[in-house]
């Protein structure tokens, strides 16, 4: 069940001149997150801009004994409300509302795990990662950026046993190019009794193409969809994205309920 709570901004770490890591005391929030989920958030209590953001939950922190005591989100400043997440400062209050929509479906060992990540899509991954550690599943992330300096979190994924295949567009790590051609070849060469299951969040050009890519190899995919949220709570219509039904035709769902995790083989991708 989602809460509506008034979080104290606890750390705020900037990361980048365009990312950094807010820190929400929220135990009632971190209690219940599930890896793919995601909060409203607005900080401060101007009225300008009015509407709540959607952000994944990035991590879930815990006390010494492990008790639940918050959540981060991981932002990139690309408008005013995540002007205003970048700037905030610690002993604010933020407006939170979550955790929302349906989760990841975590699979068990022998499947492998193959997230794919593209800039700011790494942000529901630290969480599927741990829970994935958990379970002694072999993960692997795929991530991509523009060049090497926003590539973030790399030491915690390796502290985890994640293995690491990183991309940038100007070649400054990993190999240059789109992270979706080091997944194709990882798929055509990897055998195809061995099971796998790939993630993917991202801008929805490359979740398209992560798609394309698991269909062509068989592989079951899930993707976290970023549509604009009004509401995150099927209210508001903002979020729709078209959908194969069980009728085999494409009904427009709402991402916030219905996903943001949907099956990547049943979204129309135009
Ligand atoms: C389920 C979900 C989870 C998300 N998780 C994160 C996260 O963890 N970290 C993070 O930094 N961002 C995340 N986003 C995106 C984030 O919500 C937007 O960047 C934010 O709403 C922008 O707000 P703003 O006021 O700064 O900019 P706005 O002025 O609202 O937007 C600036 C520009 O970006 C476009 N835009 C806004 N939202 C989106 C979107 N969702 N997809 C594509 N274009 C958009 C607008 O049309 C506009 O052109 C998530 C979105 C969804 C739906
Ligand atoms: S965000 Fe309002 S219906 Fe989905």
């Amino acid at each position: 069940m989602p809460v509506d709570v008034a979080a104290e901004i606890i750390s705020n770490r900037a990361l980048s001149d365009d990312y950094n890591v807010l820190g929400l005391a929220a135990p009632a929030i971190a209690a219940t997150a599930q890896p793919g989920q995601f909060v409203m958030v607005k900080v401060g209590a101007r009225l300008d801009p009015l509407l709540r953001r959607p952000f994944s939950v990035f991590e879930v922190l815990r006390g010494p004994d492990g008790t639940p005591t918050g959540i981060t989100i991981l932002s990139k400043r690309i408008g005013p409300s995540t002007a205003i997440v970048y700037n905030a400062r610690p002993g604010q209050v933020a407006a939170v509302l979550g955790p929302l929509g349906r989760p990841f479906t975590i699979v068990d060992a022998p499947s492998d795990a193959w997230m794919v990540a593209g800039g700011v899509g790494l942000a529901p991954f630290a969480a599927l990662a741990e829970a994935l550690h958990q379970r002694e599943v072999n993960t692997t992330l795929f991530y991509g950026a523009r060049r090497a300096d926003e590539l973030f979190y790399l030491e915690y994924f390796r502290g985890i046993g994640v293995e690491l295949v990183l991309t940038t567009e100007d070649g400054s790590a990993g190999e240059r190019g789109r992270i979706v051609a080091p997944l194709d070849a990882r798929l055509a060469s990897r055998n195809a009794a061995l099971p796998v299951m790939i993630y993917a969040c991202g801008p929805e050009g490359m979740l398209a193409a992560t798609a394309k890519t698991a269909a062509k190899y068989s592989r079951p995919c899930q993707v976290s969809v970023e549509r604009i949220m009004g509401c995150g709570m099927g209210g508001c219509y903002s979020c729709v994205i078209p959908m194969r039904g069980d009728d085999g035709i494409f009904h427009h769902v709402r991402s916030c309920i219905a996903g943001p995790v949907l099956a990547a083989d049943q979204i129309r991708w135009d």
